[in-house]
Parts: C-alpha cells; structure tokens; sequence
C-alpha cells in the first residue's frame, strides 16, 4: 500500500496541500447528565493523532472525515461529530472535520455524485479553522475500522487523487494481516462475544492457523449444547449446534468453559460446572476456566483475543474478561487485542499499556482476519493515481 511519504513525494511536499484523512471517528457516546453527548472512550481519535500531525507539521491543510453510528442518510442531530471537534482540536491543531458522512445516502452507496462532492471539498468542514477551501490535492485513509466497507469515502478517492494509507491503518493492516501467515507459535486465540452466527467464518480462518482456540463468552453455549451439555436458559442458536458440532469434530484443539457463572431464577450468582438447569442463565466462564485459559495464554508467543468472556458491564460476571484481560498483560506473547468490546475491557480494567497491540477495529480486524484483505486496502493498492 502506497505511505504517506509515498503520498509526500508523489505530490511533491505538503506545505500548502489541501489533504482528506478518511478517519473512524465512530466513538462510542454517552448522555451527561445535562444531556449531552460526552466521548466514553478516544481511542479511535487518539489513534489517529499521529497521522494527522504528521501531514500539519509538513504544512498540509489538513480536512478530516467519519462516520458516526447509523444516521439514516440525512442529516440527523443526534449523531453530529461535534463531540468529537472538540476532542480533535486537541489531539490534532489545527486539522478540520468535515460532519458525518453518513448524513449523506451516497456515502453507504458509494455513489460517484458523492465522491465528486467529497474530493472537490464541497461537502465543506463546519468544525475548525478552514485555510482555503476547494478540491483536494490527496487522499489518506487512516480508517481502519471501517475499511471493510465500500463506502464511497473508502472506495471513492483512491480513484481520483493521489492517496496513501495512514500510519494506523498501516498498522493495522500489519498486525491483523499478519495474523494469517507470520505469527509466532504457539499461536492462541481467544474469542468471546455473544453470537457464533457472527463468528463463524472468523474460527474457521483461525483454525487453519492457531495451536489453540479457547471459546467463551455467550458464543460457549452453543459449543456446549453441541457437546450434549444441558445449557438451561443460557444464550443458544440451536441452528448453528450443527456447525459447532463439525468444528469440534475436526480435530483442533478447541478450548471451552469447564465451569460458569450463573444467574438462577431467583437472582442468586451460582457457581457451575459445564450442565446448567433449566432457569438458571450463564452469564461468564468461571473461575475454574479462567485457570485454564490462563494457562493456554501463558503458554503461548501470539495471542489474538477478540470478544468478552461474559457480561462485563455487570460486576458479577466481569471475573473471567478480567481474567483474561490479566493473562494478556502478564502473558511473554505478542498480544494483539481485537478491538470493540474487548478494547473497552481492557480500557476500564487499566490493561491498555500492557497489550502490544489494541486494534481500533472490532468488525474490520474480524474480516481481515477471515477474507484476507478488506475493501479499503484494496482500494489503496489499486489506486490508478500513484
Ligand atoms: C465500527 O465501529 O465497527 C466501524 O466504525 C464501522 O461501523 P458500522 O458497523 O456502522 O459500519
């Protein structure tokens, strides 16, 4: 993929050059008490700190761009990147933002009016101080988490302006690409998160290259149901127990719970071994598993964990994401944290500093991961315009 320096030389330096950094400001957001929309966590803003001042300080005039949640095509208050001007300001002087794309149908249509609208600067930037205005001279795209879309700001510019991968989405691609072919063995990974129908393709990609795949989560069920436990009231998809089943009977070494955290009918936290009875809901893998799973994490030189152990929000059942959060930090592995609720795990345990790597993409990484590359990678590396 075409670097920035790459970007720098082919237009022949920065100073003066009207630039558009395609960014996943897709933050999460909170009410205040006020009624208004706070940040809940930055990473995606501060990840993105180092490209943006990297192209300011080389006097580009610098435009940056997102989405934000699912806004309906139209313009819709409710999901303004306002939040998030304020927050750039700091990270990134000096740099522009342009307002959600998603306000825009042509965005998620990746229609050509869009793009044309998007690099000739019409679409304007209500945030910041604006230094000129008019068509762009490139095109960075630092968005990883949201590369797996062909969405007009992800497809659209490679065609039309000289453009480059940022140094997050370089990163990203590295680490999350490298995960299929360069990984150190023993290769571990660990996933979580509610659905196996969400996952599916992604464990089949990762038991063609791990040692070991240890399951938790609400996805552990099925697993369980598929091994002929008695799983109660616990999260199921009786449609993919066939599939669950295959994957067991192939041979790899799969990893699941051989003890949970449950709720029973009464709101009484009970400890379980793998049958639970009817009425009674798990929620987390017990402490027995996270024994075990530390073990497989501590044995390992590359751990992927993707997908909390159980419902962490709730103090009752954030023992074994914790747990497993912990395993990463004390783990000799390159760890590699697979973004979303994961990264917000790791966050609100204050486990950051001690991953090698926390991905800013959830979905994005997932897909690298099983298809091997993703449309805005693709799309850089196939730009007709370097
Ligand atoms: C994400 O949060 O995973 C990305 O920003 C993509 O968002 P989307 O799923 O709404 O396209």
């Amino acid at each position: 993929m075409p670097t920035l320096e790459d970007l720098e030389q082919r237009l022949g330096g920065l100073e003066g050059r009207r630039i558009l950094v395609r960014c996943d400001f897709n933050v999460p957001l909170r009410q205040t008490e006020a009624a208004q929309r706070e940040i809940a966590d930055d990473l995606r803003i501060r990840a993105a700190g180092e490209t943006l001042r990297w192209l300011t300080e080389r006097g580009a005039s610098v435009t940056a761009c997102s989405h934000l949640g699912r806004p309906d095509g139209k313009p819709d208050e409710r999901y303004s990147l306002a939040p998030v001007a304020d927050r750039l300001a700091a990270v990134a002087p000096g740099v522009c933002l342009a307002e959600n794309l998603r306000f825009h149908a042509g965005e998620a249509a990746n229609e050509p009016e869009f793009v044309e609208a998007l690099v000739t600067g019409v679409l304007g930037a209500p945030y910041g101080e604006q230094r000129g205005g008019g068509a762009f001279d490139g095109y960075v795209n630092d968005a990883f988490g949201a590369s797996h879309r062909a969405h007009g700001s992800i497809v659209g510019p490679p065609q039309r302006l000289p453009s480059a991968a940022g140094r997050l989405l370089q990163r990203e691609a590295e680490v999350l690409g490298g995960m299929r072919t360069g990984a150190r063995k023993p290769f571990v990974a660990v996933l979580g998160g509610a659905k196996i129908s969400d996952k599916l393709g992604v464990v089949e990609a990762l038991l063609s290259v791990v040692d070991r795949l240890a399951i938790g989560g609400g996805m552990c069920f099925t697993f369980l149901a598929a091994l002929g436990h008695r799983i109660g009231d616990s999260l199921c998809e009786p449609d993919r127990i066939e599939d669950c089943r295959r994957l067991l009977d192939s041979g790899a070494d799969i990893v699941l719970p051989s003890d949970i955290t449950a709720l029973d009918a009464g709101g009484t936290v009970r400890q379980m071994r793998r049958n639970i009875p009817d009425g009674c809901r798990g929620l987390d893998i017990g402490p027995g598993s996270a024994a075990e799973f530390d073990d497989v994490i501590a044995e390992a030189r590359t751990v992927f964990w993707n997908g909390p152990m159980g419902l962490f929000e709730d103090k009752r059942f954030a023992a074994g994401t914790r747990a497993v959060a912990q395993s990463m930090a004390d783990a000799r592995a390159f760890t590699v944290v697979g973004g979303g609720d994961s990264a917000a795990a790791v966050a609100q345990f204050g486990l950051a500093p001690y991953m090698d790597h926390i991905s800013t993409g959830g979905g994005a990484g997932l897909e690298l991961i099983e298809h091997g590359d993703l449309p805005g990678l693709a799309a850089l590396r196939n730009s007709p315009q370097q």
